[in-house]
């Protein structure tokens, strides 16, 4: 256990058994629930973790404690990675109130059995719980990511405990960038949600903050706008880069051989961010993130049973569903009886804020000279 603030103990676990996060996500560096012990008059325990790992959290927290009591579990977010031991939690310490708002205490209900009548402190937003020296602040994050989410700021310390924001994937002892497995964690759970994010990142500007302690991922100091600078650009759905995601599908490999004559052409016009992912192969949580990082996206796909091709169908709802705007889009179609899948495509993307490239690559079965001309022209209007 270590000290991450004054009086404040790191009680979380790190999971290297899980396959996959949500039951959707790969996550090859495991992924840590964080847990938080504030020592005070008054001890607080900031959430809860996975169900998997109450035995090693509960030690944890006696390593902290010994046989303190502690007084308050303060359940920030109710998704079971984080909430599944509050029922055990409650049953070791029987004298611990649990501390949510009242969305909290409706789903802790539906999950338990129990909403913990007698036990419980229903906090509003704004609402001051004084444990000594510290007061935690609570202010409510609806929807990021789920509607009863709050996040905690203690003001002596000035920590803002962030519930899932400000997380990512990769457990605790894997030394890896922050950046890309914070923003495939964004995009894949929170990116829906940017106007919230939005929301919770203004209330959290009038703060002084030295510290964020988040539910997944380091606990984060030192120069924190590089964090805040990041979350403000996925929030308004702004590209990271200038540049170019080319992403296929193909069945015969004339489809990808399109998709790569692109990329060559692209870095031939003068467009040197470019990156090319395989829709059928790639992680699709690493294509969708990166669809969000860059500016411009072009999708080369086939006509399959009248329709899109499965993963570029999918792909393309992963993105409109996550809210993706504010960008550029291009379309390579490949068919050789009744090609439709750029119509499809540019369709699927109709309630979309975007920009569509007035090039359409049309393949019939294979590049020839005529289609291997549209790619060089779209390249060139994608480097402009
Ligand atoms: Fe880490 Fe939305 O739970």
């Amino acid at each position: 256990m270590f000290l991450t603030a004054q009086d404040t103990f790191y009680v979380g676990v790190n999971d290297h058994e899980i396959d996959l996060f949500e039951g959707i996500y790969k996550v090859p560096n495991g992924v840590a629930y964080n847990s938080y012990v504030i020592v005070d008059d008054k001890i607080a325990i900031m959430d809860a973790v996975d169900e998997h790992f109450g035995d090693e959290w509960i030690a944890n927290i006696k390593e902290v404690l010994g046989d303190r009591q502690p007084d308050y579990l303060v359940i920030q977010h109710m998704e079971p990675d984080h909430s599944a031991n509050a029922l055990r939690f409650a049953q070791e310490y029987p004298s611990v109130k649990l501390v949510g708002n009242t969305k909290t205490f409706v789903m802790l209900g539906e999950y338990f059995g129990t909403d913990f009548a007698d036990r419980r402190v229903v906090v509003a937003d704004g609402e001051v719980l004084p444990l000594g020296r510290h007061d935690l602040h609570f202010i409510f994050a609806p929807m990021v990511h789920w509607p009863e989410v709050m996040v905690t700021y203690d003001s002596y310390t000035k920590t803002i405990f962030s519930a899932d924001g400000f997380g990512k994937f990769g457990a605790l002892d894997v030394d890896e960038p922050w950046d890309d497995e914070a923003r495939r964690y964004y995009i894949g759970i929170v990116g829906k949600y940017g106007k919230q994010v939005e929301a919770a990142l203004k209330k959290l500007s009038a703060l002084e903050i030295d510290r964020i302690c988040p539910l997944h991922g380091p606990v984060l100091e030192g120069d924190l706008s590089h964090y805040f600078n990041l979350y403000s650009t996925w929030a308004g759905y702004q590209p990271e880069i200038d540049g170019v995601m080319v992403a296929y599908a193909s069945v015969y490999g004339h489809t990808k051989k399109a998709a790569e004559t692109l990329v060559e052409e692209l870095r031939a016009a003068g467009c040197n961010n470019v990156i090319i992912h395989d829709l059928a192969r790639d992680d699709r949580s690493v294509c969708i993130a990166d669809a969000f990082r860059y500016s411009k996206l072009a999708i080369a796909g086939i006509t399959y049973n009248a329709n899109l091709f499965p993963a570029v169908r999918e792909f393309i709802e992963n993105l409109t569903e996550r809210n993706y705007q504010n960008r550029t889009v291009a379309f390579i179609e490949n068919g050789t009886w009744a090609p439709v899948s750029a119509k499809l495509m540019q369709e699927r993307f109709a309630k979309s804020n975007l920009t569509f490239a007035r090039t359409v690559v049309r393949v019939r079965s294979a590049l020839n000279d005529e289609s291997r001309a549209q790619v060089k022209a779209l390249a060139e209007e994608l480097a402009k």
